[in-house]
């Protein structure tokens, strides 16, 4: 369980037209009803010689931030002694004993991520109550001290949940992410532990900057450095390649008045050194954020980067939203959401459903921002068929919108201005292509400009989705979505928005029937980068 449930201050915690391009090959006489289809230009397709590449705007992501946004969804899992015990934030009183799945499937959660269309799963391996779930030598406070592990060993059977999941996670095709806490109640004095004590769980007291008989940043990063370099099968047992890992979570929750000042710089080190791929996700960063709310929502205009270090005092919860234009750090939000009411699971909690997961879907992932579901398992160690139903209904709802493209790369397709004049390698057929290493541009210099698109038919068009090629930075502050109405010569705006980013899904008010359509940049702090235009809809004539 995250940010907002503690309200401790430690958390505060989118001119004329002069090219055309007909497919990717020919440019192509129109005679178009409005003034914007006119022509110019040779008939052959243009060497890429032609016209340097736009430079970079500012900030720019890693290709590991790159990666991690095309995954856009995937599913957290909050499992471990607080599932046992009904709770959220459990207290590190309970033995190692509580932790005891009938008949934990680690391969159904993956399978039912897999089914669900995520990307990925995030397992806690240690949540706020410092029990670990996987075989570490940290401490003896682990699951693997108690009963259920040791009737497994005796069966041959492997008792790591983390590696469990990580094997599951590669067998179904998903990747995978670990959670370690560092507020970890288990070391922190401000806890009282009176069901440990006097057992051999009752352990050193070191979280904290003045707390002696150790320094927790070094327990934090033996925990870390295990987990980053984890192999998926036990030692000495012949395959012992090491789990790939997505993103590390690093929860900035806390509901103690200890303060301890954790080492980020050593812990992203480690990151780095292990799982160069690997994205570190912190209240503010260092590589994804946190988007402010555990809803899985965020406001309409929302920015990539930001101004502010995991070092430096904690944004609130709209600027984490919204995010700083042109910030100093890429560090794009990620929406953390739950499928029930708690992050654990407890019995008495409904699913949401498809309806509510497809208006969640559209407020995070349609603004930018990665959607972090949490799918708890039960006591049994499985995802309920509730959820697992409702997930299915969501990717049917999801599937069903998303997949009514009715743009066509060899649909005609013409733009106010072309960067260098050179069609073939910045021309707006490219936001048509399907390619995320293609684009259409303008000129240095210019900020504003629009890409029309005759659909050559009626189409009853309710959505579209655009998205910035960000790889060179985040440049659009204003952007607008026109359609020709089937009996109409002119075009009037059906969504206007402000900045743009990875990927936008507007959603119309009414479907409209359309003959043609314009996306519109009207504000930018560089010229307009545009990967991908997509329009929603069905054809009606
Ligand atoms: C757990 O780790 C210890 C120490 O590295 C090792 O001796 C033991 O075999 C491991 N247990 C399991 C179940 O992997
Ligand atoms: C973020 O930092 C940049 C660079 O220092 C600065 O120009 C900008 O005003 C800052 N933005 C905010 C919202 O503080
Ligand atoms: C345009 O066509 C729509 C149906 O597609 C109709 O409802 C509307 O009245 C028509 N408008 C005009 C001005 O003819």
């Amino acid at each position: 369980m995250k940010k907002t449930a503690s309200p401790l201050s430690s958390r505060l915690g989118g001119k004329s037209c002069t090219t055309i391009r007909y497919g990717r090959q020919l440019l192509f006489l129109f005679a178009a009803a409005t003034t914007l289809f006119s022509q110019q230009t040779s008939g052959t397709p243009q060497t890429t010689s032609g016209a340097p590449p736009p430079a970079p705007h500012l900030r720019t992501p890693t290709q590991r931030q790159l990666d991690w946004h095309r995954m856009e969804y995937y599913a957290f899992v909050h499992f471990g002694p607080n599932t046992f015990t009904n709770e959220e934030w459990g207290k590190s009183q309970s033995l190692p004993d509580v932790f005891s799945p009938t008949n934990l499937d680690t391969d159904q959660w993956a399978k039912t991520f897999a089914d669900a269309g995520m990307a990925g799963m995030i397992l806690t391996a240690k949540h706020h109550d410092g029990m670990a779930l996987w075989n570490t030598t940290t401490t003896i406070y682990k699951i693997g001290s108690g009963t259920w592990a040791q009737k497994r060993a005796l069966q041959g059977l492997d008792t790591d949940v983390v590696r469990l999941a990580a094997q599951s996670a590669r067998k179904y095709g998903i990747k995978f992410g670990v959670y370690l806490s560092p507020w970890d109640m288990h070391r922190d004095p401000a806890v009282p532990k009176p069901g440990l004590r006097g057992t051999v769980y009752d352990e050193a007291q070191i979280f904290g900057d003045s707390s002696s008989g150790g320094d927790y940043n070094d327990l934090y990063t033996r925990q870390l450095t295990e987990l980053v370099t984890m192999n998926l099968s036990p030692n000495g047992t012949g395959f012992e390649e090491k789990v790939d890992l997505f993103e590390i979570w690093l929860d900035g929750a806390s509901g103690s008045d200890t303060v301890q000042t954790f080492d980020w710089a050593r812990f992203r080190d480690i990151i780095r050194a292990n799982q160069p791929g690997a994205v570190m996700w912190g209240h503010q960063g260092v590589d994804a954020r946190w988007v402010g709310n555990e809803d899985g929502v965020t406001t309409a205009t929302n920015w990539h980067t930001i101004n502010r270090t995991q070092d430096q005092a904690h944004y609130g919860g709209e600027q984490l939203q919204t995010g700083m234009r042109d910030g100093l750090y890429w560090a794009p939000a990620e929406a953390d959401a739950r499928m029930r009411s708690g992050w654990f699971y407890h019995a008495n909690e409904r699913s949401k459903t498809g309806d509510a997961l497809m208006s969640m879907y559209l407020q995070s992932v349609g603004r930018s921002v990665n959607l972090l579901l949490d799918v708890p398992p039960d006591t049994t160690g499985r995802i309920v068929q509730t959820d697992v139903d409702a997930l299915m209904r969501f990717k049917e709802l999801r599937d069903a919108f998303l997949r009514r493209n009715v743009l066509k790369s060899d649909m005609k397709v013409a733009a106010s201005s072309v960067r260098g004049g050179d069609d073939t390698l910045y021309g707006p057929a490219n936001a048509l292509d399907g390619r995320a290493d293609t684009y259409w541009a303008m000129n240095d210099g210019e900020t504003k400009g629009s890409v029309e698109i005759d659909l050559g038919g009626v189409f009853a068009v309710d959505a579209v989705i655009v998205q910035e090629h960000i790889a060179l930075g985040q440049r659009i502050g204003g952007y607008a979505f026109d359609v020709m109405a089937a009996n109409s010569t002119s075009y009037k705006p059906a969504v206007t928005g402000t900045s743009l980013g990875y990927k936008r899904i507007d959603r119309l008010a009414a479907a409209i029937q359309a003959t043609r359509i314009r996306v519109r940049v009207t504000q930018a702090n560089a010229p307009p980068l545009i990967q991908s235009i997509q329009v929603l809809g069905s054809r009606v004539g």
